[in-house]
């Protein structure tokens, strides 16, 4: 605000300055702590000192009594542990009960560590804002630095001052007991009568920075309630962005350009080992050649004149066959395990566990699954096949290893979940299947033949 107004201002509303009390000085904190007493003595309680360096004995002197801020502390503290052990126990007791590690619901002594904050956060804030409120501030202006003289207090002077606001004040008998003092002086304080409005300035800056204030939570309700086709704000980026290669991707770091690195002839990488054994391929990956070519492409193992010759010494694992045929390959036709009693077990549990589901206990594809499936009539369903289809029978043991072990067709591969001396085993079961559909006299005991029935029609199935 400039002159202009201010005069315009105080035109408008002639008003005498109000007095507010009464302001002794002294020349040392003696005479201001035996002036104190007495107006202590004499029963005000509006009263205030002020001093250059803090004086012992003051507030007793000005019978200022001790705060109550830290009983109010006290209670704010015990009302937040009360807060914060109700919001837990209604969480996690009532609201929301979920099972964390197996703690019971309610408070626990997982509850300590909040209950700690919210105490101390009632009681911190109880104490910054108990302060403020008790000593009436934030106060812009004080009357008694209307007096050029009180500008000394900082320095070399002492001020006892007494509010015209005290039950007891009178104008004169204050001046009377003030005058009975050593005092240097005795001065009444005036009203400060500078203009008390908020210059405009200040005003438009509060509002303006109020405003911007809310642009945050405009862009925040804005984005909540759009969409949009852009990536995420990136402010951190971490490791999200960095120079690599993927597969398939060129490069110009090596002469033939691929990024992936073809295996350097004659080794064997961790986990490849069991690629080169047929215990675990179910056919003999050395008498692999380029076989049926247009079919699959298998990269000879022996074959030296390969079109490759970074991958001359390491056998391709067979890809995935065709949609529908069969992989063409020097499968085993002996099992690599015992067809002992205890793998026949085994290969039962597994078959049953792994197979049955769908293959049906007895192979005939008629498990629960295909059942279900055939009985919702989507065309998408591929039934299982029948273990007992003349093509199945003639397979060799190696290619149903390789059937559970690689899948064929629509049936996915189960390698992940049977170990290979499994698998085995349930081939050997899956041959035993079979055999029991095609036994004929020989394969009975001469001596149990003559218990034998002719089958009922059931049974020839
Ligand atoms: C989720 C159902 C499902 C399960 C479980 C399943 N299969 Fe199959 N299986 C199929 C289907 C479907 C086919 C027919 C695949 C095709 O021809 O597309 C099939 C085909 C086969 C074949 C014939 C492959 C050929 O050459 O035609 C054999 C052998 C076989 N399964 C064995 C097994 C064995 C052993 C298990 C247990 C480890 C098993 N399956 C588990 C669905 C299943």
């Amino acid at each position: 605000m400039n002159n202009s107004e201010h005069k315009l201002k105080s035109n408008k509303e002639p008003r005498p300055p109000k007095a507010c009390g009464w302001m002794a000085e002294f020349e040392n904190e003696h005479d201001l702590l035996h002036a104190a007493e007495k107006v202590r003595d004499a029963g005000y309680t509006k009263t205030d000192a002020f001093t250059p360096f803090p004086v012992h004995g003051i507030d007793h002197a000005l019978g200022i009594k001790p705060t109550i801020l830290p009983f109010i502390v006290l209670c704010a503290g015990l009302t937040g542990l009360c807060t914060a052990l109700l919001m837990q126990w209604w969480m996690n007791g009532v609201d929301y009960k979920y099972i964390i590690s197996g703690k019971p619901f309610g408070i626990t002594p997982a509850s300590i560590p909040v209950s700690f904050e919210l105490t101390i956060l009632f009681s911190a804030f109880t104490s910054v804002l108990g302060m403020l409120a008790l000593n009436g501030l934030p106060k812009f202006s004080n009357p008694v630095f209307t007096s050029a003289k009180f500008d000394r207090a900082t320095n070399d002077r002492f001020f006892l001052y007494v509010d015209a606001t005290d039950k007891y004040y009178n104008r004169e008998s204050v001046r009377e007991l003030l005058s009975s003092v050593d005092a240097n002086s005795l001065d009444e304080v005036m009203e400060d009568s500078t203009p008390s409005e908020m210059p405009r300035a200040i005003l438009l800056g509060a509002l303006l920075l109020v405003l911007a204030g809310l642009i945050p939570s405009a862009i925040v309700l804005n984005m909540r309630s759009s969409f949009s086709d852009l990536p995420r704000w990136h402010v951190f980026f971490d490791m999200d962005f960095q120079p690599k290669k993927k597969p398939q991707q060129t490069t110009t770091i090596f002469k033939d350009g691929r990024s992936m690195r073809p295996q350097v002839p004659g080794t064997i990488s961790r986990g490849q080992l069991e690629q080169q054994d047929p215990f675990y391929l179910g056919y003999d990956p050395m008498k692999v050649t380029s076989l049926d070519t247009d079919k699959q492409i298998y990269v000879s193992a022996v074959d030296s004149t390969a079109a490759s010759p970074s991958l001359d010494a390491t056998v391709q694992p067979p890809a995935a066959s065709p949609a529908g045929g069969a992989p063409n390959l020097p499968f085993l036709d002996k099992l690599p395990i015992e067809a002992n009693e205890e793998n026949i077990k085994l290969g039962k549990t597994k078959y049953e566990i792994y197979c049955s589901a769908c293959h049906g206990y007895a192979g005939f594809g008629d498990g629960l699954v295909a059942k279900r499936a055939a009985s919702l009539a989507q065309d998408t369903w591929a039934p299982p096949s029948s273990l007992h289809l003349d093509r199945v029978q003639k397979q060799p043991v190696g290619q149903i290893f390789h059937t559970i072990s690689k899948g064929q067709g629509k049936m996915a591969s189960y390698a992940s979940s049977i170990t290979p001396q499994e698998r085995w085993s349930i081939v050997l079961y899956v041959k035993a299947l079979q055999r029991s559909r095609n036994a004929n006299i020989d394969d009975v005991p001469v001596e149990q033949r003559g218990s034998l029935t002719e089958p009922t029609p059931s049974q020839t199935k």
